[in-house]
């Protein structure tokens, strides 16, 4: 089924649709104002943190930060497609699936894509049977040589490409696919008219994504034929920026507490077949924002088990900043002698493999440095630290941090007194067990947000009740700015429940579940003298803020006549912010 619902019949479904009773179908809620809590469907908890709100028919989880509308939440828990879940939502709304729209582009592409991922299962049944052929003996030998047993080829669904022209295409054309399409999915090339199969003599690796479709194909040539691994080019629906091999495997594991992120695909089923769960690699290209989020899915962490060669060890550290980026928990294994997991795994056993220990992300960081300088010399060390003083700005736990500057300390001979100087906190702090650095990200739970961005909350969640006279609030008015984005975003009139299926970033969607839930019933009946308020606490916020800054640079100014100016400013400041003040009683 293809097309589309017709746009008026889909706002009646919203509409109509009451979250609260459909996710009660699943699990039990409790009400609290005007909130409902449960435990989350979607991640193992023994404390409730699955939001639902009613007003706003979106659904939260505080603690695994999934949330969506009413439709999202029955993809999720049926594991079914939008047009599927929005069928069964009008089921359970007792309303009638109306015709879909015809959209012949639409419809096109849809067909197309479905005609190629039908072509490529089609390629990975033909690849696999022939492995147990004659055709498919030199390669079925090569991985026994490898030391894979038929369970695992099974599991991984693994192939041969015979050592011919045009097998698969014969094969494919006989299914009733034209040679067209077979190009077009990536596993024909054509020279002028002529066409052969892109995979010739070659252990085939089906790329397979989370819905069990074949995106594509990764290849190992026999022996020392060249590109050692040949991989689908880009088509239509093969893309090796996002996808991730054996995602498919992981999704099945119910609670897993780690990804295991490794270079090939040799090694995801060497360390699958020596029975450690949940490892993946990325398709032939270093790693990329849009695998480490679609990682981030799947488990609370990620281990890197790359290389041990200088390659892997330096695509490590790439790796490691772009799971920093995503806000996904990182460890490293190291491997000794070079050697990869499969490597590793073959040569010194299983035991030995789970022997390495994984290594926090700053202590690789800093193990790293330290390649780098001569600690032997007062220079190295005193370079050393300050590269390392960089990198420790990051950590969060004082707990932590003491163990970092404990072995820096050791190292480099500096106190470490001095060596938190160097990195800018104070020692108070650390005794004190405060957090080090200011959290620039967003704060998981609402308590811990800083007033001004509080304030902006509330003022959001005003927003999205779509009370306010038209101008009260302009986007300009939040300074954070994931808000800033959900602002503009409700200002182009979009609704709440849209902003959230199609925020860009993981920020933007988590401030919009939680923005969508903070207001009280007091707030909810008064929201344009609740945003009137707001509005005149930001600039308050604000002038406060300016005056704070201006009179730090009057303390450290150089010069008489820029100290005077500040004075000046200063002034006029607070005369602004008395005048507010005084408005308000
Ligand atoms: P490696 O060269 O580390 O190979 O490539 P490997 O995993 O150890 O493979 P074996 O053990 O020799 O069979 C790691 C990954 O880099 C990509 C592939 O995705 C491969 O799995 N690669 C490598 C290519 O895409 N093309 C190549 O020619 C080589
Ligand atoms: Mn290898």
């Amino acid at each position: 089924m293809a097309g589309r619902f017709p746009a008026a019949w889909l706002d009646e479904l919203y509409a109509r649709a009451d979250i609260v009773s459909v996710v009660s179908g699943y699990l039990q809620l409790k009400k609290d104002g005007r909130r409902y809590w449960g435990l989350c469907p979607f991640h193992n908890e023994k404390t409730p943190s699955f939001s639902v709100n009613a007003d706003l028919n979106l659904y939260y989880c505080f603690g695994c930060k999934a949330g969506g509308n009413v439709v999202q939440f029955i993809m999720e828990m049926e594991r079914v497609s939008y047009q599927e879940a929005v069928k069964l939502l009008a089921e359970k709304m007792h309303m009638a699936v109306p015709e879909v729209q015809n959209d012949p582009d639409y419809e096109r592409r849809r067909s197309e894509r479905d005609r190629l991922l039908a072509a490529n299962r089609e390629a990975a049944h033909f690849y696999h049977d022939t492995l147990w052929k004659p055709e498919g003996k030199t390669v079925l030998d090569y991985l026994h040589k490898r030391g894979l047993d038929d369970g695992t080829i099974r599991r991984f669904g693994l192939g041969a490409a015979p050592d011919q022209w045009d097998e698969l295409i014969k094969y494919l054309v006989s299914k009733g696919y034209t040679k067209q399409e077979i190009t077009l999915a990536g596993l024909a090339v054509n020279k002028g008219d002529h066409h052969y199969d892109m995979f010739r003599s070659r252990a085939m690796f089906p790329i397979i994504d989370q819905q069990g479709n074949v995106l594509g194909f990764g290849g190992r040539a026999m022996g020392d034929a060249k590109p050692k691994y040949l991989n689908t080019s880009d088509t239509p629906v093969f893309n090796k920026r996002k996808g991730v091999y054996a995602i498919n495997l992981v999704k099945k594991i119910r609670d897993l507490k780690r990804i295991l992120l490794v270079e090939g695909y040799m090694d995801v089923v060497a360390v699958s077949q020596a029975g450690i769960q949940g490892a993946v690699a990325t398709l032939g290209t270093s790693l990329t924002n849009e695998q480490a989020r679609l990682l981030k899915r799947y488990a609370p962490e990620v281990w890197i088990a790359y290389d041990g060669d200088e390659a892997g060890q330096h695509a490590i550290e790439r790796a490691i900043s772009i799971f920093e980026a995503e806000e996904m928990p990182v460890k490293v294994l190291s491997f000794p002698d070079k050697l990869d997991p499969d490597e590793m795994i073959r040569q010194r056993g299983v035991d030995a493999f789970l022997a390495v220990r994984p290594m926090g992300a700053v202590a690789y960081k800093m193990q790293r440095l330290r390649l780098q300088y001569d600690l032997e010399t007062q220079d190295g060390r005193t370079e050393y630290a300050k590269q390392c003083a960089q990198i420790l700005k990051k950590v969060k736990e004082p707990v932590e941090m003491e163990n970092h500057l404990e072995a820096l300390s050791v190292q480099t001979g500096f106190s470490k007194e001095v060596l938190m100087a160097q990195i800018g906190i104070s020692p108070e702090l650390m005794g004190q067990n405060k957090p080090t650095e200011k959290r620039k990200e967003y704060p998981a739970k609402r308590t811990r947000l800083p007033e001004t961005y509080k304030t902006e909350q509330t003022l959001l969640a005003l927003m999205a009740l779509d009370k306010l006279p038209a101008g009260t609030v302009k986007a300009d008015d939040f300074s954070h700015p994931a808000f800033r984005t959900i602002a503009e975003a409700m200002l182009s009139g979009k609704k709440p429940a849209v902003i959230m299926a199609e925020a860009e970033t993981d920020e933007v969607r988590q401030a919009a579940g939680e923005v969508f839930t903070v207001l009280s019933d007091e707030e909810k009946k008064n929201p344009a003298a609740v945003a009137k308020d707001c509005l005149r606490n930001l600039h308050i916020q604000r002038l406060q803020q300016q005056i704070n800054d201006m009179t730090e640079l009057m303390r450290t100014a150089a010069g008489g006549q820029e100290r005077e100016k500040a004075l000046k400013e200063v002034m006029q400041l607070s005369k602004e912010l008395a005048q507010l003040r005084q408005q308000g009683r």
